[in-house]
C-alpha cells in the first residue's frame, strides 16, 4: 500500500503527512512519513527516536510485539528497527539505534542525520518474531541492543497480566538501554539485569535457567550470536514452537558455503524460465541477474524480505527468520541465502 508522497523531503522540516489511519499489521507493505519527535541518547551508542505521523492527529498503523518498521536511510540504504514502545500506541513508535561503526553506515548515518522535527519514510509495520500471547509463562532474554523487541514483548505481557520474566544482559548500568524506563516502571518487578562487565563469568548461566523449561513454556531470545545460540543449544529438547529467537545480522556458519553444496535448477512459477543455481551463488542473485525483480533488504537472511512461496522442490534452509515448522512444511525460502536439496526447485513467481 503506498500513500502519496510529499512534494519534498527534507530532514529538518516539516512536510505534508502521507500516514493512512491505524489499521492491523498486513504482508503488504504501507509506506509512511514520519516526523521525527524527540531524540534521546539511551547509552554512549544507543539513541533512540521518537516517531509520530507527519499528518498531525492521523493515527499510526497498529503493530504487534515483536514488530519493526523499515526505514529508508539515504539513498537505496534501508535499515530495520524494532518497534520499542507497547503494541496498541497509535500515537508514536519509538526506535533505538545502535551506532555501529563496523558496519554498513547506515546507523552512522542516522545518528549523524536524524534530528527533532526531520520526516523519514518508513515501510511497515511488519513482524517476523511475533509472541504467542496464549503461553502460559514466557521467558524474555535480551543481550545488548536486542532488547528493543523484547522490551516490546515484556509491556505487552505486562499488559495483558501474563507470567513472565525478562533476563536483560549489558556489561553495565551505564550500556543499558532503557535502563531508567524499565527500573521506573511496572516492569522492574519482571526483570531481572545481568552486568556482566565484559567478563565471561558475569554472563547469565541459559542453560541453568532454561533446565527445567515446562509445557506451556516459551522463550524468546534477541541478541549476539552467542547468546542466541546458548538459548538454541539449553532448549534442544524444548517443542520447536516454544522457542523462538531474532538475531541482530547474519549468522555466517549458516549462510556460507558448505562442502557438499551442489548447483540446482530454479524455475519461475508464472514464466516458466529456469535458471541454474551455481555453487557459491545465490537464488537471489541468479534471479537478480536475469531481471527477475525480487524483494530483499538484508541479503544476509535475517530480514524476511526475500522470503517466496515454494511450488516444488526441497528448500535447504540458511536463514534465521523461519521458525522450525516453517521450515519443516518448506513452503517458504529465503533466497538470498537458502538453497535446495532437490535438483530442482520451483517458486511462486
Ligand atoms: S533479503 Fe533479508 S532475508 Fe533475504
Amino acid at each position: 500500500m503506498r500513500t502519496a508522497a510529499p512534494d519534498r523531503m527534507p530532514l529538518d522540516e516539516g512536510i505534508i503527512a502521507t500516514v493512512e489511519g491505524a489499521s492491523e499489521a498486513t504482508e503488504e507493505p504501507i509506506v509512511m512519513y514520519l516526523k521525527i519527535s524527540n531524540v534521546s541518547d539511551e547509552t554512549a551508542s544507543i539513541r533512540s527516536y521518537t516517531l509520530v505521523n507527519a499528518s498531525a492527529g492521523v493515527p499510526l498503523p497498529a503493530f504487534s510485539a515483536g514488530s519493526h518498521i523499515t526505514v529508508r536511510v539515504t539513498g537505496s540504504i534501508r535499515r530495520q528497527y524494532s518497534l520499542v514502545n507497547t503494541p496498541g500506541s497509535s500515537d508514536h513508535y519509538l526506535i533505538s539505534v545502535l551506532r555501529d561503526r563496523e558496519g554498513r553506515g547506515g546507523s552512522q548515518w542516522i545518528h549523524e542525520n536524524w534530528k527533532v522535527g526531520g520526516i523519514i519514510e518508513a515501510d511497515g509495520p511488519a513482524n517476523n518474531f511475533k509472541l504467542d500471547e496464549s503461553a502460559g509463562r514466557v521467558i524474555l532474554i535480551a543481550g545488548g541492543i536486542g532488547i528493543t523487541p523484547i522490551l516490546s514483548m515484556a509491556r505487552r505481557l505486562q499488559q495483558i497480566g501474563s507470567d513472565y520474566h525478562l533476563y536483560y544482559c549489558a556489561r553495565s548500568v551505564e550500556e543499558t538501554a532503557h535502563y531508567a524506563a524499565i527500573v521506573n516502571s511496572t516492569l522492574c518487578r519482571n526483570v531481572t539485569f545481568i552486568h556482566n562487565k565484559g567478563t565471561k563469568a558475569g554472563r547469565l548461566d541459559v542453560s541453568r535457567l532454561l533446565c527445567d523449561g515446562k509445557e506451556d513454556c516459551h522463550v524468546y531470545v534477541c541478541g549476539p550470536h552467542g547468546l542466541v545460540d546458548a538459548v538454541k543449544s539449553a532448549t534442544r529438547g524444548w517443542p520447536p514452537e516454544t522457542v523462538h529467537y531474532e538475531l541482530f545480522g547474519a549468522d555466517p556458519s549458516a549462510i556460507r558455503c558448505r562442502e557438499g553444496d551442489s548447483e540446482f535448477t530454479v524455475t519461475i512459477g508464472s514464466t516458466g524460465q529456469s535458471f541454474a543455481v551455481p555453487v557459491g551463488q545465490s537464488i537471489l542473485r541468479v534471479l537478480t541477474d536475469n531481471g527477475v525483480k525480487v524483494s530483499k533488504l538484508c541479503e544476509e537472511g535475517y530480514c524476511g524480505s526475500c522470503l517466496t512461496p515454494v511450488v516444488s522442490g526441497k528448500p535447504d534452509h540458511r536463514d534465521s527468520v523461519l521458525t522450525q515448522a516453517e521450515r519443516n512444511s518448506g513452503e517458504l525460502i529465503a533466497l538470498c541465502c537458502s538453497r535446495a536439496e532437490s535438483e530442482h526447485l520451483t517458486l511462486d513467481l
